[in-house]
């Protein structure tokens, strides 16, 4: 038990990530609020989750869903009162579970009062808050950066005479982290909610933080003429010194943990950021999510890979954080398409999909995070039409595809795969109206599937994907293989099979999981061992496994 008990509270846990807008609503408005979290609590305690991470419930327009905030310490009244943000953490506190804030620092809403009195001229005193700059001589924006959201990221402010930069949408303006004010005014926020009580923190987008000191034009990329904002700034040279100081003054002696949002942070500089020297406890890579993205970024028809290339990317992250900070294992979250229709062949069972992914997250060396309802193999919904989209980057990424000569109907048949909203939609707790998420006209669509996947349908079958969950949380957390075990790759060049060891001295846990929707042959050396969990034990063959099976085995 010695390697066991040198991990701490987090690394040990299961995070349960929750969307706040679509979970539970206890006031018939549409919109999920905190109540219907607290009421929740023991559901995911049943889980094994002892940590939960709340995507941004602080007052904001909403134009990204919260990510533009216009108030770092206040509640949005859509989500409650910070009574009832105190009764969470009291509720949840109860039952061992953290409660993880989303911090949002690269960015404000343009409705925030910095903003608001940063753009009403030159000089006040939140002029340099902002990423000001006069235009070209001929008028036009200062560089050629297309915002993540689509279109320039710059927009023009009248009152200034300047425009100002912007990541993401227009309404997301970017701070100016050079101005130590501003870095100050963002610890006491972060501050403010660690006296409340919060468990750490999740960082978005952190590594757009600091700007390059020449701003120049990038070779575009596009019709537009733009080139992606991404490529010219995300992770420039100095970023780390306003993170120690971030660390230093925030996080640093706190038993909480944080976990940073790094796009563009490669596996080589990982040791910089995470563990000892670095400055969180774990980060958020998309190398696994992005590989069926064109370039990592441009919705289009998903890029064909192949399971060894998912094998190697996962297996260099273990390898990266082996010896130095810690992995957070996630194949779903608000930003991608459910696991189900993004790493599967399109015949693939959903169900046995969901459970194959689940055996995966749950072994797998790292803090496993569970997004809302892919502990019940949710799906992707598929709308008709690009105005039942809510989510602006499905609006942004349309426009694009278009602008790019596809047909609506390929720029449609995109969203379908990568939108945001096919995570977005409504939780499912029962096959009733509204599928028990609320009372009202729910903010987006339930999904159609909500009458078969559902929590209390799942609840009473005991070989449901909830149930598997259930069963394979509660092994994790009795097995110290599985949490302080190390990583080890097994046929790395099958194209079958993902297959892993996880081992602490000599005891040592396999997992088998057949990727694919065929029956293939086992190969012999996992035949004969002891099973410990499966998926199949009805239709199990010793030597083959059936489509999408799992086993895992001593
Ligand atoms: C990453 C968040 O996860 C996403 O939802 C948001 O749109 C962007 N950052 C901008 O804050």
């Amino acid at each position: 038990m010695a390697a066991e008990k040198n991990l701490k509270w987090w690394q040990k846990t299961i995070v349960y990530q929750i969307y706040p807008k679509s979970f539970s609503d206890t006031t018939g408005d549409g919109v999920g609020d905190l109540n219907g979290i607290t009421a929740h609590l023991d559901y995911l305690k049943k889980l094994g989750v002892g940590a939960i991470w709340l995507t941004p419930i602080y007052p904001s327009p909403g134009v990204d869903n919260g990510y533009d905030i216009s108030d770092y310490v206040e509640i949005d009244p859509a989500y409650g009162t910070m009574a009832d943000f105190e009764n969470l953490i009291a509720e949840a506190d109860k039952r061992k579970i953290k409660i993880v804030m989303d911090l949002v620092y690269n960015h404000s809403s343009d409705k925030h009062a910095w903003f608001l009195e940063s753009k009403s001229g030159r000089k006040n005193p939140k002029a340099d808050w902002y990423i000001w700059r006069d235009a070209k001589n001929d008028g036009s924006p200062p560089t050629n950066w297309r915002s993540i959201f689509g279109g320039s990221a710059w927009e023009w402010c009248e009152e200034r005479g300047q425009f100002y930069l912007h990541t993401f949408a227009k309404e997301q303006p970017d701070l100016n982290w050079e101005n130590p004010a501003v870095r100050q005014a963002l610890y006491d926020a972060a501050n403010f909610w660690l006296d409340k009580g919060v468990g750490g923190f999740r960082i978005d987008a952190i590594t757009y933080i600091k700007k390059p000191a020449i701003f120049s034009d990038g070779a575009p990329d596009g019709k537009d003429g733009l080139t992606n904002i991404h490529f010219m700034t995300a992770n420039t040279k100095g970023i780390l010194d306003f993170l120690h100081e971030f660390k230093e003054k925030v996080f640093a002696g706190r038993d909480i943990f944080t976990v940073g949002e790094a796009n563009g942070v490669a596996a080589d500089e990982l040791n910089q950021w995470v563990g000892k020297n670095g400055v969180f406890d774990m980060l958020f890579e998309f190398s696994h999510v992005n590989l069926s993205l064109k370039d990592g970024e441009i919705w289009c028809r998903p890029t064909e890979w192949k399971l060894t290339e998912l094998k190697k990317v996962l297996s260099d992250s273990q390898a990266a954080t082996k010896n130095n900070g810690w992995y957070p294992i996630f194949f779903e979250n608000h930003d991608h398409p459910r696991c189900v229709n993004h790493f599967f062949a399109k015949d693939a069972e959903p169900d046995k999909a969901a459970k194959a992914m689940a055996a995966i997250l749950l072994t797998l060396r790292g803090t496993p995070f569970i997004y809302e309802g892919q502990e019940l193999g949710c799906t992707n919904v598929a709308w008709d039409s690009i105005e039942q989209y809510d989510d602006i980057s499905s609006h942004g990424q349309y426009d694009f595809a278009l602008e790019e000569g596809f047909s609506a109907a390929e720029a449609m048949e995109f969203v379908h795969f990568f939108s945001r909203d096919n995570a977005r939609t409504p939780m499912q707790w029962n096959g009733k109206k509204n599928a028990g998420f609320s009372t009202g006209k729910t903010w987006l669509p339930v999904n159609d599937n909500y009458k078969i996947i559902n929590v209390e349908a799942e609840e009473k079958n005991s070989k449901s994907v909830l149930a598997w969950y259930r069963k394979l949380a509660k092994f994790r957390s009795e097995r110290e293989e599985l949490t302080a075990g190390d990583y080890e790759l097994l046929l790395p060049d099958d194209e079958n099979i993902f297959a892993f060891s996880r081992g602490v001295d000599d005891k040592k846990i396999i997992t088998v999981v057949n990727f694919s929707t065929k029956k293939i042959s086992l190969p012999e050396d996992f035949c004969g061992r002891k099973i410990l969990l499966d998926t199949e034990s009805k239709n199990r063959e010793e030597k083959f496994l059936q489509p999408l099976e799992v086993r895992i085995l001593e």
